[in-house]
């Protein structure tokens, strides 16, 4: 038996702001955005989706695939959560059909929240292997226009399939965490957008990875090497590689940027043209590794190092299952990149405006912009309502 994921699937939205565009707009160079974050895209979200759309969105293949009714439990991390008390997940165990004898359940930590998540999957799996667990990762990131964040905003979901038959990757036990109370990136009840001390977070990211490193290596006693790949929380693809030298000089690694790209394989080309999403980047990382990677990683460990603010960091590890490949949505997901919308920057404005009314207005009619199968449609009464496409 091994524990882990069987299916892993994402969704972001169908349309994008190019970062030349957003850097001409903002008055900046189109650089500072390519090379000095590493961005080339951001996804955008439309007025008309949320966490919930993002989120079930992103479930439907796996539920296309196997029986709703077998999933036992859903896990939902976000921290653009929708509502203060009913969870989002219960949303999207409505939308997908599950049955009711499954646990509900939403959980936040900031970006750490999925791998939270995917955690307590892996045990309650362990502890009961008759448990099929769908954990669901889905975050808008949004920062106020004209400051430093507004370049790494972004949306998406990833949704995995948690069971005793580990398809693609084997999670293995033994993690290393770290626990700081900080404020480095933060969002009150009444606001609808980050705050956060962008620099002082990006220290607090790496002091977070040096400490779950060393605790990671105290528990399972593993060296570099004995990993092919490393994959990263990427609130945008620059920090994954300043974390990954910062790694190879721990180790003791010669730190160049071929031996940083081999380390890193293609765990950055997604999230170059998704942007943030906070919970779940870690994970587009990993589909992005698993689906473009030349070299075949079966058999191979991967490492991953989960970040949220505020601050909790984990480094843990998980072996790749021989035939993962055959298990992996790669022409849907690439399609999905390929086929989304390119925004003019006024209407990229437009839609960031529309989507906070959204958030804070009752009685109203949403407008249909997005195609993904599920959206919302209107607030009545308080109440969101999705509908589905016909199609
Ligand atoms: N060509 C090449 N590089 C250029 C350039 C050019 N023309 N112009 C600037 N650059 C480089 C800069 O040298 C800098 O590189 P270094 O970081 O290596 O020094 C990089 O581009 C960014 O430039 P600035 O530092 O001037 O950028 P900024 O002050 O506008 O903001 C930021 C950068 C702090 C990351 C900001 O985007 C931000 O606050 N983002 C949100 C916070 C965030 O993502 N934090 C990450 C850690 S917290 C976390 O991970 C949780 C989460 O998801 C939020």
């Amino acid at each position: 038996m091994s524990v882990g994921i069987q299916r892993i699937s994402f969704y972001t939205a169908p349309f994008y702001l190019d970062m030349s565009e957003f850097a001409q707009a903002r008055g900046e160079e189109r650089d500072k955005f390519h090379i000095g974050i590493g961005q080339d895209q951001m996804s955008v979200i439309s007025p008309d989706e949320d966490i919930v759309t993002l989120a079930a969105n992103a479930a439907l293949p796996i539920m296309q695939e196997f029986d709703p009714k077998t999933i036992t439990a859903v896990l939902f991390a976000t921290e653009s959560g929708i509502d203060q008390s009913k969870s989002a997940g219960a949303f999207v165990h409505g939308l997908l059909g599950l049955s009711s004898r499954c646990r509900v359940v939403e959980l936040k930590h900031a970006c750490y929240g999925g791998t939270a998540a995917l955690q307590m999957a892996v045990n309650m799996v362990r502890v009961n292997t008759s448990e099929r667990v769908l954990v669901i990762a889905a975050d808008v990131a949004r920062y106020e226009l004209g400051s430093p964040g507004e370049a790494t905003q972004g949306c998406g979901a990833v949704a995995m399939l948690i069971s005793n038959q580990a398809d693609i990757l084997a999670i293995e036990a033994g993690s290393g965490y770290y626990t700081e109370d900080v404020m480095d990136f933060w969002r009150p009840n009444y606001r609808d957008t980050a705050l956060v001390d962008g620099k002082y977070s990006t220290m607090v990211y790496l002091t977070a990875l040096k400490y779950a490193w060393q605790y990671f290596q105290e528990e399972r006693h593993l060296a570099y090497n004995d990993f092919a790949r490393f994959c990263y929380h990427l609130p945008f693809t620059k920090m994954a590689i300043k974390a990954h030298s910062r790694l190879m000089k721990l180790t003791e690694q010669e730190a160049n940027e071929a031996t940083i790209e081999q380390a890193m394989g293609s765990s950055l080309r997604y999230n170059r043209t998704v942007g943030n999403s906070y919970s779940a980047s870690l994970y587009f990382g990993l589909i992005s590794l698993l689906e473009n990677d030349a070299e075949n990683l079966a058999g191979q460990r991967i490492g991953l190092f989960s970040y949220g603010s505020g601050c909790v960091g984990e480094f843990f590890s998980g072996i790749v299952a021989d035939r993962y490949r055959d298990y992996l949505y790669t022409t849907k997901h690439q399609t999905l990149l390929a086929a989304r919308q390119q925004l003019t920057f006024s209407t990229y404005l437009a839609f960031y405006k529309q989507f906070g009314e959204v958030e804070r207005n009752d009685n109203i009619e949403i407008a249909h912009y997005t195609n993904g199968h599920f959206r919302l449609s209107a607030i009545r009464a308080h109440k969101r309502q999705y509908v589905q496409q016909s199609s």
